[in-house]
């Protein structure tokens, strides 16, 4: 049987710590305060800034909005742009002082010149930069606060950073994790070489993705060791060759036209019926993530993030993979569609 291609990654190796590497890259200190994931990550923020109220994209997953949610704040839903930038116009006209604006860094893509032009003018207004699918953020970070969720990245079981790029925030007491069972399936996919075992490990994946909860706990000694111990160069070089690959021969089916200026972390596509290609694909071994069928608002207003979460689906670009791979899916993509 052929190996898989996409899906979660099997846990990476952990090698001596590296000049270069993950945490470098997101300029952290060897004692960071690592969480478990990034909505734990949020929601502290949220516990010690307190702001009155959150705004989040229409377009975003569940999880950010749990930990709004839990922390007790407001939340605000604003609309995107076609080019999936905040619309800052309509955030400039009910921005109030002291609200928090989360604007997500899609597929890695920066925001445009007209949110960072309001961002530079709404200086009382806290920024946060939701770097979940950003290898790292831009050359000029937007966000007053950048956070990241290494395991859709690279081979690590968990991890959710919080940067702070204004004040320092107070240290979060964490409560060291008593159950490790999370790393399970990153280690079974990791070992199962030649991957006759996929319906184990796959299934332990979705079970620990669905005890994923906003709380404060501390992100696992594995993924610290790892983040430390690998240089994400190759990752970003790979990424942006396969993407390119791809627009070659799906340019049709491309939610961005253009070759990005930005790490792409997948190639989203736009389908008339992604439920149905995600399932031909993976009867084919190639498994292709929605972001996101359920978003936490169903209102008209926000038809574009609703059209979005109904039509776009991600091909893997990472480090996992090469040309042939690439190859391998526009071949099977194009039988299926
Ligand atoms: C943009 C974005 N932000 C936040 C999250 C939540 O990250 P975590 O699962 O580490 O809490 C996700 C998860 O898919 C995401 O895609």
């Amino acid at each position: 049987m052929s190996r898989a291609i996409g899906g979660f990654f099997p846990l990476a190796d952990t090698g001596p710590a590296k000049e270069t590497s993950y945490l470098s890259l997101w300029d952290l200190s060897d004692d960071f305060t690592g969480f478990h994931n990034l909505r734990s990550a949020f929601f502290f923020l949220l516990t010690v800034l307190r702001p009155p109220r959150v705004w989040l994209p229409a377009y975003i997953c569940t999880a950010v909005s749990q930990s709004v949610l839990r922390s007790g704040t407001t939340t605000v839903f604003y609309p995107l742009k076609p080019n999936l930038s905040p619309d800052a116009s309509h955030l400039s006209k009910l921005l109030d002082a002291g609200d928090l604006v989360v604007g997500v860094d899609y597929f890695g893509q920066p925001p445009d010149e007209e949110l960072l032009d309001l961002r530079a003018r709404r200086g009382d207004v806290t920024w946060v930069e939701d770097c979940a699918q950003a290898l790292c953020a831009p050359v000029d970070a937007w966000g007053d606060y950048v956070l990241y969720s290494p395991r859709k990245l690279l081979g690590v079981p968990d991890g959710g950073i919080l940067v702070s790029r204004c004040d320092e925030l107070p240290r979060a007491t964490l409560t060291p994790l008593t159950d490790s069972s999370f790393i399970d399936a990153y280690r079974l996919r990791r070992d199962d070489e030649d991957e006759v075992d996929n319906e184990t490990w796959h299934r332990a994946f979705r079970e620990s993705e669905a005890r994923m909860s906003p709380r404060l706990c501390a992100m696992s000694d594995t993924t610290r060791r790892i983040l430390g111990a690998t240089d994400p160069r190759p990752h970003m070089q790979s990424r942006v060759t396969n993407y390119r690959t791809l627009l070659e021969e799906l340019g049709d089916l491309a939610l961005f036209e253009e070759v990005p200026s930005f790490v792409p972390s997948g190639f989203p596509i736009r389908v008339k019926d992604p439920v149905s290609l995600v399932s031909d694909l993976a009867s084919r071994r190639i498994f292709a993530p929605r972001y996101w069928p359920n978003i936490p608002t169903s209102a008209d207003a926000f038809h574009l993030a609703l059209a979005l979460a109904a039509s776009v689906l991600t091909l893997p670009v990472d480090h996992r993979y090469d040309t042939s791979h690439m190859q391998t899916i526009v071949s099977n993509l194009r039988e299926v569609l």
